[in-house]
């Protein structure tokens, strides 16, 4: 593909050869307005170098190059000490279409690793919706890492330790023939949970009981081990209904609980930093030289925490996974807890590589219809029933509006939980999320249904015309009669994929795909309003097909790498 941004850097080199090229492409920017040109140079940014004002040197740089104009761009002016640059679109389109392959196709390996932790409920407790951002968002992360080429470890950090599961093996131990654990296994254990609290609350020795268990547990004696493995097993078992739905992948399901051997290491090497000192009863880590609070590694009472078990855990990682960066996607609530682990982790005795690469890539609430979600046991919504809902409401949409649709289950499967997971992605992550139905499953808003129905559309077209869409064949295209205005706006969206990919994991940030996505949808829906697809002049009509069929490829590609499957037609 052209790198337009490279041609300028290097025209502009040849006339100050004192300038940089690789700060200059840093300087060269992609106008938002397009009436600015496709690329812009803010000559402000030479002045210091070149020792001149921003207005001489874009006249100087501007008389140059336009007398011996580059053949790649059609037009260069000078506004406002800003040179714009417009592309010429006879070159841009040959381009598009000529190395479409490289626009759409996963980047080969580039010999780096991420790891992201992602999802990691805890057992024996709902998968409720707080938990389906961290799945979505990580799961897209995921994909659009290994997209570019990375190695990618996909880590479920499962919530699987600590002593309320001595309170659960002793409500199993007491009760546990009364509850059907293989058929609602997390509903029953909830109820389990429920019960042996108010018993706790009543019986001081039942408490007693409960500690001890837990206990046992951690000296692994395997009558406790046994209880603790199933209710492990359950619970996943019952997660990955989700999973599933949602297509997660995950390499490891390593959790809390797989660290409870490895957190000596941790209090030993912070020992050794000198950094590890006693604090009210507890050993502790200041954070920030003590503008933060502290680090709690071993707490009042003997026990470690959270905190020392994910130390624990960035050790097993570096070591094992030899990562570049590591993720860990969770609310932004837990934002203290990672800058403290991340802060401690640097008195591990770890390469700085490793501790670098680490972190935290928070997301805001779920607001349902605006409103915080209640909390309270028996009152949380969980997503299961959330997916169900979205998928009988998308069934009901289908029944009003296309009775005679094939495979109508298939399609409000993939509709409604790519409605799901497109609102989830829609906005900056870090933003609270609304859950309103209406807004989400609006087939002509900027949703996941939009995407999926524009998709759809391309594809019919297609067919109407003879083709099959995965069969298209782009070589006997024309590729120069496509001039018109939406076209060439068109095309300059597609040959964008690739970067907003990029970009999208250079930030952390899934919604930078789905805003581009739906960016594409609208100005195909432009160009399809405009222009007759299927026509009389059979070059033409070949022509745009062609345009179409990659409008239809990068909407299926990148709606996948965000976790959402196209239906065949809706
Ligand atoms: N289980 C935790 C929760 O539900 C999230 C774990 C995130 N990952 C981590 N390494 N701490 O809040």
């Amino acid at each position: 593909m052209i790198d337009f941004k490279s041609i300028i850097a290097k025209n502009i080199v040849s006339i100050f050869n004192e300038l940089n090229e690789n700060e200059l492409l840093e300087f060269i920017e992609v106008p938002k307005d397009k009436t600015m040109g496709d690329f812009a140079l803010p000559c402000f940014k030479l002045a210091k170098s070149l020792k001149k004002s921003p207005q001489v040197i874009a006249e100087e740089l501007y008389s140059k190059l336009v007398d011996n104009l580059d053949s790649n761009f059609s037009k260069i002016e000078n506004v406002g000490g800003y040179l714009n640059f417009f592309v010429n679109s006879e070159v841009l389109v040959k381009d598009t279409f000529e190395s479409f392959d490289e626009i759409i196709n996963k980047e080969e390996d580039n010999n780096k690793t991420v790891v992201i932790d992602y999802s990691s409920p805890n057992i024996a407790k709902p998968f409720h919706v707080g938990h389906l951002r961290s799945t979505v968002i990580g799961g897209a992360l995921y994909r659009i890492y290994s997209f570019l080429g990375y190695n990618v470890i996909g880590i479920n950090h499962l919530g699987d330790y600590g002593t309320q599961f001595g309170k659960l093996i002793e409500g199993f131990k007491r009760w546990g023939n009364e509850y059907n654990l293989e058929e609602k296994p997390i509903d029953q254990l909830t109820k389990i949970y429920v019960r042996i609290n108010e018993l706790c609350k009543e019986d001081e020795s039942v408490l007693e009981e409960c500690r001890n268990n837990f206990k046992r547990l951690e000296d692994k004696e395997p009558y406790y081990v046994e209880i603790w493995e199933k209710m492990r097993e359950l619970s996943l078992k019952e997660f990955k209904k989700v999973y599933d739905v949602l297509g997660s992948k995950f390499d490891s399901n390593n959790g809390e609980a797989f660290y409870s051997d490895k957190m000596n290491e941790v209090v030993e090497l912070l020992e050794k930093s000198g950094q590890l000192h006693e604090s009210q009863g507890a050993m502790v880590v200041d954070v920030d030289n003590g503008d933060s609070a502290p680090c709690i590694i071993i707490k009042s009472n003997g026990s470690t925490t959270y905190e020392t078990r994910d130390l624990a855990a960035i050790l097993y990682r570096a070591r094992t996974y030899d990562y570049d960066k590591a993720l860990y996607v969770t609310a932004y609530d837990q934002t203290l807890h990672f800058h403290q682990v991340f802060e401690t982790s640097k008195y591990l005795g770890l390469d700085e590589k490793y501790t670098n690469g680490l972190i935290h890539v928070p997301f805001g609430m779920v607001l349902f219809n605006s409103e915080k979600m209640a909390t309270r046991e028996g009152n949380v919504i969980k997503l299961q029933e959330l997916i169900e809902e979205a998928i009988s409401r998308t069934r009901k949409i289908i029944e009003e509006k296309n009775p005679d649709l094939e495979d109508k289950e298939d399609v409000a499967k993939k509709v409604g939980v790519g409605a799901i997971i497109f609102n989830d992605l829609s906005n900056s992550r870090i933003k609270d999320e609304n859950f309103k139905w209406e807004t989400m499953l609006n087939f002509q808003g900027e949703t996941g249904p939009y995407i999926q129905y524009i998709f759809v559309r391309t594809k019919s077209i297609l067919e109407k015309a003879g083709t099959d869409f995965d069969k298209f064949e782009m070589k006997d295209v024309d590729y120069s009669l496509l001039t018109d205005k939406e076209s060439i706006n068109v095309i300059k969206k597609l040959t964008g994929f690739k970067e907003a990919v990029r970009n999208a994991s250079e930030q952390n940030e899934p919604s930078i795909v789905s805003r581009y996505l739906i960016d594409l949808a609208q100005s195909f829906s432009s160009f399809y309003n405009e222009n007759k697809i299927i026509c009389d002049d059979e070059k033409l009509q070949n022509a745009r097909l062609g345009l179409t069929y990659m409008v239809g490829r990068v909407l299926r590609t990148g709606a996948n790498l965000l976790g959402i499957q196209m239906p065949d037609r809706m």
